[in-house]
């Protein structure tokens, strides 16, 4: 039987999962909890029930999930309100704004034994799945380095609402995560990390550029840049297409065709989203003087945020375990928030020894 989801936050991203809900056949849309009038007229018009309480929704309809998609800062108290109830929840990333109260709604959840699946949406992605099935496999040795940008050009208007000029609402907090989510799920945790950050260009209060290094535990090294200001191709919103997706269209074709990450190891590379596979392994003597073995690894296109929502159906019946657990959640948004931490003091952060 459908699993039955309220969604609570019906913005940008709410109106993402509105959309895969409807489409799956392992769920349905039962009612929306958000106070704007624009959000409660776009779910009245398609016969939803809307509410502008989130408290009172859950006390008038029998939900077996919900999505928590409002605001970081909400986070928190809406899932409480959820698991009090014992209803599963998916919380939007970051899992919540800070540390501490992520620790309290993941010890909630783990309580009242409710199911906590946190919205890192690019886990769910195919060719993201198949790199990380082709570095478990070994097909790149020894996993040595991981080379991510995230670089691109958000358009003066996107920085019209005040929050976006000011410190929290920029690239690290808004972008950057989903990158040291996306690492830590290819090459494990992170042991240390040293950044840098600017806002010359945009001269915001908030940054608009930052360089990360991280040390994994494994002994393999990482790099991520990340800008809204600088005009390429190179992010994974441009080159994977997720983000028109996003944005209410599934056209494909609008995707970039460059890498954005590449993940080397001692035998082979590998890239994202491109799944371009460099290998040496079928030559005699491996070397920079070789000839490099080229081949394009294979995955299904699929919807990301359809594959989410379906798995959470998964995890509500109780069919699989999240695949981003509320500690993943943390753990990202710890090492996301170090980052601020060694930029504004020039400090390298020890996250886990
Ligand atoms: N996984 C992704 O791809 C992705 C993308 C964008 C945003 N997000 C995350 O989703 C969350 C929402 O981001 P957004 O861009 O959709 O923001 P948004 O501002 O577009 O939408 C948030 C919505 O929540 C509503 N809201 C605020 N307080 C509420 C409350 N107490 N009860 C009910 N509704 C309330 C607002 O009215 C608004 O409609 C953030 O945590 C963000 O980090 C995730």
């Amino acid at each position: 039987m459908a699993s039955r989801i309220g969604i609570i936050g019906l913005g940008t991203i709410g109106k993402t999962h509105w959309r895969v809900i409807r489409e799956s056949p392992q769920t349905t849309l039962i009612a929306v909890a958000d106070p704007t009038p624009s959000a409660l007229d776009f779910a009245r018009a398609e016969n939803i029930p809307a509410y502008a309480d989130y408290r009172e929704m859950l006390e008038k309809e029998t939900l077996d999930g919900v999505i928590v998609a409002v605001p970081n800062a909400e986070h928190v108290p809406v899932a409480l309100a959820c698991i009090e109830r014992g209803i599963a929840i998916l919380v939007e990333k970051p899992v919540a704004d800070l540390v501490e109260a992520a620790h309290v709604m993941c010890k909630a959840a783990e309580t009242r034994d409710v199911p906590l699946l946190v919205g890192h949406h690019r886990r769910h992605n195919t060719a993201i799945q198949r790199v990380r099935q082709a570095i478990r496999d070994g097909l790149i040795g020894r996993p040595v380095t991981a080379t991510v940008m995230y670089n691109q050009l958000k358009s003066a208007s996107y920085f019209d609402l005040d929050w976006r000029r000011q410190v929290g609402g920029g690239p690290i907090l808004i972008n950057l995560i989903h990158e040291i989510d996306l690492i830590r799920f290819m090459f494990g945790e992170i042991r240390s990390l040293q950044a840098v950050s600017s806002n010359a260009v945009r001269g915001f209060a908030v940054e608009d550029t930052a360089a990360v290094l991280l040390r994994f535990h494994s002994g393999a090294i990482g790099t991520i840049c990340v800008s809204d200001t600088a005009a390429s191709p190179f992010s994974w919103d441009l080159a994977s297409g997720e983000l028109d997706l996003m944005f209410g269209t599934s056209d494909q074709r609008k995707r970039q065709k460059v890498s954005s990450h590449v993940f080397a190891g001692t035998e082979g590379s590998v890239t994202l989203p491109t799944l371009d596979y460099y290998y040496y392994r079928d030559v005699a003597g491996p070397g920079w003087r070789r000839d490099l073995n080229a081949e394009v690894l294979v995955a299904e296109s699929a919807d990301t945020y359809l594959r989410q929502i379906e798995h959470f159906a998964r995890v509500i019946r109780r069919e699989e375990a999240p695949l981003v657990s509320g500690l993943d959640g943390v753990r990202t948004l710890r090492a996301t928030l170090a980052v601020k931490e060694a930029a504004a003091t020039g400090h390298a952060i020890m996250l886990s020894e």
